[in-house]
């Protein structure tokens, strides 16, 4: 496929689709980049009060969870980091990720994608196949405000002989609304969600989100099973609590999951 016509973010269209959050941004847009995350991570931008974004039409080393790789085509998928500062002293952000996978969900559902899905501890499904992934990276930033690195990838529309992990399970915009949006919308619409979300997370906590995040649990009261750094476990999906831990009905009680990797355990 010649995506040599693809439409690159324009900062124009992102700030329409800001609204009234313009100002609470600063954007910057690359053609081409390594990752947007490792950018950000190594040039950490002043702290001026703004969440700092950096977005890119290519990355040419694009990270995932798990010293994955999040491969791109021009065109192909929306690749971007904004940079989160907290208050000083603020506790470990617990939850984080899973907010970010939350305001992702409303900004697809604003565009009227249909199934959105959250599947622990932040990938965005639709009907079960992967549209979106988030990767969080904590650094302790300047002095001692914590800050976090989010950066998104959204599938716009792949190439049809993409060479992706999961290559069963993975869909895109273009499969999920008749066609891709605009790209530059999109991130605004994310961006606003973002923000939103960020503030009542930011004052209350992931307790204030946690409905809102179980109602797209993907694998709600499923039977699934957990690859952990150090164990695998069985059980069934009971939702997740009020730092964000998965909470796994397993036959010896229930079990707190911090990390590790989801899938469907089949009949
Ligand atoms: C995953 O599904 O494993 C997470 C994928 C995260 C990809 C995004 S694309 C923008 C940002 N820059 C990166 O290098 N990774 C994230």
């Amino acid at each position: 496929m010649d995506r040599s016509d693809y439409e690159a973010l324009d900062a124009g269209a992102v700030l329409a689709a800001l609204d009234g959050f313009a100002g609470a941004f600063s954007l910057v847009l690359l053609k081409e980049c390594d990752s947007t995350n490792s950018r950000l991570l190594a040039e950490l931008p002043p702290d001026d009060g703004r969440v700092h974004v950096l977005a890119a039409d290519v990355q040419t080393s694009g990270r995932g969870r798990r010293g994955r790789a999040w491969k791109s085509w021009p065109g192909a998928s929306l690749t971007f980091s904004a940079l989160w500062r907290f208050a000083p002293d603020a506790p470990v952000p617990a939850g984080l990720s899973l907010v970010a996978g939350l305001a992702v969900a409303r900004a697809l559902e604003e565009l009227g994608v249909e199934g959105v899905q959250l599947k622990w501890p932040n990938d965005v499904l639709v009907h079960g196949r992967k549209l979106a992934g988030i990767l969080v990276e904590l650094t302790p930033g300047r002095g001692r405000v914590p800050a976090a690195v989010v950066g998104i990838g959204i599938n716009l529309q792949l190439p049809p002989d993409a060479d992706v992990e999961y290559a069963t399970g993975v869909t895109d915009l273009a499969a999920c609304l008749g066609q891709a949006p605009d790209a530059s919308r999109l991130l605004g619409l994310v961006l606003v969600q973002l923000h939103r979300l960020f503030e009542v997370y930011a004052a209350a906590g992931f307790s204030a989100l946690r409905g809102a995040w179980q109602q797209r649990n993907a694998f709600a009261n499923l039977p699934v099973n957990i690859l952990g750094e150090a164990e695998a476990l069985a059980g069934t999906c009971a939702g997740v609590d009020d730092d964000g831990a998965l909470l796994l009905q397993t036959p010896g009680g229930l079990r707190r999951v911090l990390s590790g990797e989801v899938s469907l355990r089949l009949a």
